[in-house]
């Protein structure tokens, strides 16, 4: 359906051919972002101009005062020392015929040089802030006659300070509106690899929608606050009109506290400060080499009273289209959709994140893992998980284990069970998603690696034992002080391991690339597992055992799951690993009604109760601010974690009941068994997939259901058990509930 763009996609990725040179400022600047320069001129008519460019850090390009993209934050965040992205520009109608040319290009830190992660203090981290800063470019400008002319970054170009005084992902910008480049030196050559450099690979980062403030106020300590209303990730554009040297500074913020002032501790190392130095006159500025996530800004210093129509929050994510829509009867619902949309925008930016506000904002495996059917379902994630896959097996360590982040920033840590499956999770549902088996091919040996890796280190044969993990990290059920639930770690890590190597096995099968021994293996963790764990103990553990099947008794299991969540007051216990599944195991064995209760569930802990908090995208933990107002902790309590947001597939498959059959991958057929429920009295969702558009609508009327289905590919729809093998068209039936108690 999207030739083009899959076509990219596919491309073998190959080693660029450079003629230029890396070059680097010959001083070091310290925190002052350089500024590059090259000017030239054309007595020719170009017929086409192209410009490729990458830097070490994040550079902002300008040619004749334009910038040449509207690409941001370039050059993304990849495994650097492996692979580099290059962007190519088409700057044909930005050259200037017979009048003088000139390009810049400002370098911040940017992912390369920022002191990543915040938290830990590690060799890897203290080697990465020392790398130098550079450029490497070529452009090429081909006249009318069709001869070209190549200018290469080399020792001919210049450096100067730039007006960027600081720039750094935690910490934020400093900006100087007076200051102009005066100084210009020759710049220096770099020796750094060029056999690194790639072609562009994930979606270009864009300024994507624009958001006014809803107020600006004072708070009970005197703070001038301004709310944006939404939580985004990106950066705010201030417009005014000041004299030169007038300061402006504020720093960003996600919530107020209980007694209404602005607070920021959860953003912990992470300054999340701007400073602008105004010139003379009307302006208009922005960051342009890191971004924050963020509602409120505390104004600091502002020349004059400050107006809304000041400030503008731009939200900055990769440029991921939504291919699915969801509206319901229920306006809880429909904002808790909303806030899992927010959240999804706001961690793509470039890499699927965890948080974009304190000083992490990494590639967290297991929260990718977590997310990434959801993230397929809600917008066309191809193209980016495409690129962040290349870097996980990029960053797979020798001995196939895959580290707690891509990129890999924490190379001293150990894999986690959970986390490191996403090397195998995260292709395969992008398989099932789209139906591209390219991703398979090009994933398959690090997705074998990463089972041969739990092989080789697990202490007990057939089962992963022993080891440092997450377990069912936030789970409610955690023992005082612990951020993991009491979920037993071994039983979810043999749990993953039986799932990693199931999908292995069928992954191979798709590939005609059967692993010899692999499905002997899969069996025999199956045995080990039920052996060792004859029992489970809390919600998570039935949810594994149920959802992966790895018990013999599916249904007992689903009872007794059931029941326990009764008992424990229609709650629960869940954390990151165990609710991604829980409501799909509910809906499976019978207990749809209970899945409906957690999900329109209001009091703590539960999707609905942060939606009645005010929240506009989803928390980290079920109850970051408590009932009795306050935070769940000053450390690790972020509101913009997209994890519990994967509730939203269950909405897909199971509410509206969209499912890919595993043998028409990417929805080439389709199968539509909705699980309606009268407490919502309605639900309709679409889904824009690689076949075609699928809508399924359904309503409650006394114990009267109609359902409205369109596809436009051919489908299988199941309705009150019977199936309908149907061709493209539009569908409606009607079922009568006799026992409404069980709906
Ligand atoms: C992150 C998580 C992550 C976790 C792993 C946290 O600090 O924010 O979302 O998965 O660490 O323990």
């Amino acid at each position: 359906m999207f030739p083009d763009r899959y076509a990219m996609i596919q491309k073998e990725m190959t080693v660029m051919e450079w003629k230029a040179n890396w070059i680097c400022p010959a001083e070091d600047m310290k925190d002052i972002c350089p500024v590059f320069l090259k000017s030239w001129s054309i007595k020719k008519e170009i017929k086409h101009a192209e410009l490729r460019l990458t830097a070490l850090g994040i550079y902002e390009a300008n040619l004749n005062g334009q910038r040449v993209s509207k690409y941001v934050l370039a050059p993304g965040w990849t495994t650097y020392d492996k692979r580099l992205q290059v962007q190519r520009y088409d700057i044909t109608n930005l050259i200037r015929k017979d009048k003088e040319n000139i390009l810049t290009i400002t370098v911040g830190k940017g992912w390369f040089r920022s002191p990543m992660p915040g938290w830990v203090e590690s060799l890897d981290k203290n080697r990465r802030k020392e790398q130098p800063c550079g450029i490497i470019a070529e452009l090429r400008m081909t006249d009318t006659e069709g001869s070209t002319e190549i200018i290469v970054t080399d020792k001919d170009w210049q450096y100067g300070e730039s007006a960027v005084r600081f720039s750094e992902i935690y910490d934020g910008e400093i900006f100087d509106a007076r200051f102009e480049t005066k100084r210009w030196n020759p710049a220096a050559i770099l020796n750094w690899p060029k056999d690194i450099l790639i072609e562009q690979e994930g979606e270009e980062i864009r300024e994507q929608e624009r958001v006014s403030p809803k107020s600006i106020f004072i708070t009970p300590a005197g703070e001038t606050i301004v709310d944006f209303g939404q939580e985004v990730t990106g950066y705010v554009e201030l417009s005014l009109c000041a004299n030169a040297g007038e300061i402006i500074r504020f720093q960003h913020g996600e919530m107020l506290n209980r007694s209404g002032n602005f607070y920021r501790d959860n953003y912990r190392n992470a300054k999340a400060e701007v400073i602008y130095i105004c010139r003379d006159g009307v302006q208009t500025w922005h960051p342009s080499l890191t971004f924050f996530g963020f509602r409120y800004l505390k104004l600091l210093d502002f020349p004059g009273t400050a107006r809304t129509e000041q400030f503008t929050a731009i939200a900055v994510y990769s440029d991921i289209r939504q291919t699915g829509h969801i509206r319901s009867a229920d306006a809880g619902l429909n904002r808790l959709i909303s806030n899992i949309f927010w959240s999804q925008r706001d961690n793509f930016l470039d890499v699927p994140t965890d948080c974009p506000q304190r000083d992490e904002r990494l590639g967290w495996t297991g929260d990718a893992q977590v997310f990434v059917k959801a993230a397929s379902y809600n917008f066309d994630v191809e193209h980016f998980f495409t690129k962040w896959l290349h870097d996980l097996a990029a960053d797979q360590r020798p001995d196939g284990g895959v580290s707690q982040v891509i990129p890999d920033y924490m190379p001293e840590t150990e894999p986690s069970a959970a986390w490191g499956d996403a090397a195998v999770i995260c292709p395969w549902q992008m398989y099932l998603t789209y139906g591209n088996k390219k991703i398979l091919e090009a994933q398959f040996d690090s997705m074998k690696k990463w089972v041969d890796y739990i092989t080789e280190v697990t202490h007990d044969k057939n089962l992963w034992t022993g080891g440092n993990h997450f377990g069912d990290w936030l789970g409610l059920d955690a023992p005082p002080g612990s951020y993991k639930g009491s979920s037993r770690e071994d039983f979810i890590a043999t749990a993953f391991y039986a799932h990693s190597t199931e999908l292995l096995v069928k992954a191979g099968r798709v590939l005609g690339k059967p692993l010899p021994g692999y499905k002997e293996l899969y069996c025999n963790i199956l045995k080990a597992f039920r052996e060792r764990y004859p029992e489970y103990y809390t919600q998570t553990e039935y949810v594994l055992a149920i959802y992966f099947k790895l018990t013999e008794h599916l249904q007992e299991a689903a009872d007794a799951l059931a029941r326990m969540i009764e008992i424990d007051g229609i709650q629960m216990r869940t954390g990151f690993v165990g609710t991604p599944y829980l409501l799909y195991v509910l809906s499976d064995y019978g207990y749809d009604a209970l899945a409906y209760k957690l999900l329109l569930r209001k009091e703590p802990p539960s999707w609905l109760y942060s939606v009645s908090m005010g929240a506009t995208t989803i928390w980290e933990h079920w109850d970051g601010i408590m009932e009795n107002g306050d935070f769940w902790s000053e450390d690790m309590n972020s509101f913009n974690h997209y994890a519990y947001g994967s509730v939203i597939d269950w909405i897909y498959e199971k509410a509206a009941g969209i499912q890919t059959i595993e043998n028409y991958p990417g929805f080439a057929k389709v199968r539509i068994m909705p699980h309606p429920n009268r407490r919502i009295p309605w639900l309709e969702t679409s889904l824009e997939t690689r076949h075609g558009l699928v809508n399924s609508k359904w309503s409650c009327q006394e114990d009267i259901i109609r359902y409205e289905i369109t596809v436009q590919m051919p489908a299988q729809i199941v309705i009150d058990g019977q199936t309908h093998e149907v061709g493209p068209g539009s569908y409606l039936f009607w079922s009568h509930q006799k026992k409404p108690e069980a709906f």
